[in-house]
């Protein structure tokens, strides 16, 4: 698996370190709030995981899987819910957890959905962020690292549903993909 890495960007610890600072700075905006916290599925799952063992205040969770990647390495443009919420965001303040910010399209639509839904609040954060992908406008309240416009996989994120069990993020070399 690693050999299809052409360079690790962040390593498990350095990725660890970076969790446990946006934990303890979404645990200080979310303190007496009760968020109910999003994970947007697939991509969001590890984060997710070790993002909540470190905020220290009451939440509730919840999952939402949407996908507009599928099989390519380009976004489709059309994002699909596949599983949705078992919870009311109605009066909520909500936190989304993503994976990666690329072209904007998966959190666009999705920030619309939760406010056709009533959310009191919406926040947004992100580990990753591809700025230099985005086709909407659209900024992560909280964000992890920028990272260089090249396909990435690793620590929940996917090639073709490969990967995502690896702890670091790294660029796959493009040899894989352009077969
Ligand atoms: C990936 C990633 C984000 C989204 C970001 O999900 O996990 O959710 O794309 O890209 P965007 O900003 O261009 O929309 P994907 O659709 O691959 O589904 P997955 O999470 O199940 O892999
Ligand atoms: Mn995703
Ligand atoms: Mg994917």
């Amino acid at each position: 698996m690693l050999n299809d890495i052409q360079e690790v960007l962040y390593d498990a610890d350095q990725i660890q370190q970076k969790v446990q600072e946006l934990g303890a700075t979404i645990s200080q905006e979310f303190e007496g709030r009760n968020p109910l916290v999003i994970c947007v599925l697939k991509g969001a799952f590890i984060f997710m995981a070790d993002l909540v063992k470190t905020i220290t205040i009451p939440l509730e969770i919840d999952f939402m899987a949407v996908s507009s990647y599928g099989q390519s390495t380009k976004t489709s443009g059309v994002v699909k819910i596949i599983k949705d919420l078992d919870a009311s965001v109605q009066g909520r303040d909500v936190l989304i957890v993503e994976d990666i910010i690329d072209s904007g399209l998966t959190l666009s639509y999705l920030i619309d959905v939760l406010e056709r839904r009533n959310a009191k609040s919406i926040t947004l954060v992100t580990l990753f962020d591809k700025p230099a992908g985005r086709k909407v406008e659209l900024e992560a309240d909280y964000k992890g690292f920028v990272l260089p416009d090249a396909f990435v996989v690793g620590y929940g994120l996917d090639y073709a549903e490969q990967y995502r069990n690896l702890p670091i993020i790294g660029i796959l070399k493009p040899e894989v993909y352009e077969k």
